[in-house]
C-alpha cells in the first residue's frame, strides 16, 4: 500500500464486534412527551413505566445479560417536591407491581445508587427485590435510582482511604481494579452500550467509570415512545461500530 492511500478496512473489525452484554440506558424525554401533548409531567414518567416493559422485554428477546436504567439521579432531588414524589411512586408502583412478574421471568434485580437518606419504605422495597430474584439467571436488570456516577467514585475513593487507614491495603496496591471492586457495580461488566433517548448528548453523571469503552447510542425519540424496535436500532448501530479499545483495527496489508 503507497504512504498517502487510504487505509483499506477489513470487515474482520465488525466481526469482532460482538452482541452486547450489558445494554445501559438514559431514559431521557418523558416531560417534553408529555408537555408536546399537553399532559402533566407524571403523564409521561407514567408511559416511561411501560417503555421500561418493553425495554425489559426487548433486551430479554435480544439476549442481553445486563439492562441498566438510569432511574432517578442523585441530582434529581432539585426537582420540584411534587415531581420527586411522583418518580418515589412510581419506583414503589413498579416494584409492587411488577416483581412478581420480573421474578418469574427469572430476572434478577439489582439496585445501585445511594441507598442511605432513602424513604424507609423504598429502602426495604429495594432489598425485597433484591433478595426474592437473587437466584434467578437470567437477565439481571440494574436500577440505578439515587445514583450518580462522581458520588460513586468518590465514595469508592472513601473505602479504599478507609481500606489504607485500616492497613488492609497498601497505597501501591490502589488501581483500576482496586476502584472497580468498591463501585456500586461490583461483579457486573461494564456497559458495551449506553443509549440515550429523547436526542440530548450528554451522560449526565451516569456510570463515568465503568462506561470507558461504551459504545453510545443516541435516539431521537423520547422515553416513553421507546419499543422494542428502537431496542433493535441501537443494537444494529452497536454491531457496526468498530470497538478497539485504544489498540488499532486490523488493516489489509498491501
Ligand atoms: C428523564 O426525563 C427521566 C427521569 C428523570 C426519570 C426516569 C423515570 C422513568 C422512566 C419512570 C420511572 C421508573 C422507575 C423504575 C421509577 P425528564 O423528566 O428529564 O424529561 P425532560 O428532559 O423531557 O424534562
Amino acid at each position: 500500500m503507497l504512504p498517502n492511500d487510504p487505509p483499506r478496512w477489513t470487515i474482520e473489525a465488525a466481526e469482532t464486534t460482538s452482541e452486547p452484554s450489558h445494554v445501559a440506558i438514559i431514559m431521557d424525554g418523558n416531560g417534553r412527551w408529555a408537555a408536546s401533548r399537553g399532559l402533566p409531567r407524571v403523564e409521561g414518567h407514567r408511559r416511561g413505566v411501560e417503555a421500561l416493559r418493553r425495554a425489559v422485554e426487548a433486551a430479554g428477546k435480544a439476549g442481553v445479560q445486563y439492562l441498566t436504567v438510569y432511574s432517578f439521579s442523585s441530582e434529581n432531588w432539585s426537582r420540584p417536591q411534587d415531581e420527586v414524589m411522583d418518580l418515589l411512586n412510581l419506583l414503589r408502583m413498579f416494584v409492587r407491581r411488577d416483581l412478581a412478574e420480573l421474578h418469574r421471568s427469572n430476572v434478577r434485580v439489582r439496585i445501585i445508587g445511594e441507598r442511605s437518606g432513602l424513604p424507609g419504605d423504598i429502602e426495604a422495597l429495594l432489598e425485597e427485590a433484591e433478595t426474592l430474584t437473587r437466584r434467578n439467571d437470567g437477565l439481571t436488570l440494574v436500577v440505578a435510582f439515587n445514583y450518580g456516577g462522581r458520588q460513586e467514585i468518590a465514595s469508592a475513593a472513601r473505602r479504599i482511604a478507609e481500606d489504607v487507614a485500616a492497613g488492609v491495603l497498601k497505597p501501591e496496591e490502589v488501581d483500576v481494579a482496586a476502584v472497580t471492586a468498591r463501585l456500586h457495580t461490583t461483579s457486573i461488566p461494564d456497559p458495551d452500550l449506553v443509549i440515550r433517548t429523547s436526542g440530548e448528548r450528554r451522560i449526565s453523571n451516569f456510570l463515568l467509570w465503568q462506561s470507558a469503552y461504551a459504545e453510545y447510542v443516541f435516539l431521537p425519540i423520547h422515553w416513553p415512545d421507546f419499543d422494542g424496535a428502537a431496542f433493535d436500532a441501537a443494537i444494529t448501530e452497536f454491531r457496526a461500530r468498530d470497538r478497539r479499545y485504544g489498540g488499532r483495527t486490523a488493516q489489509v496489508s498491501a
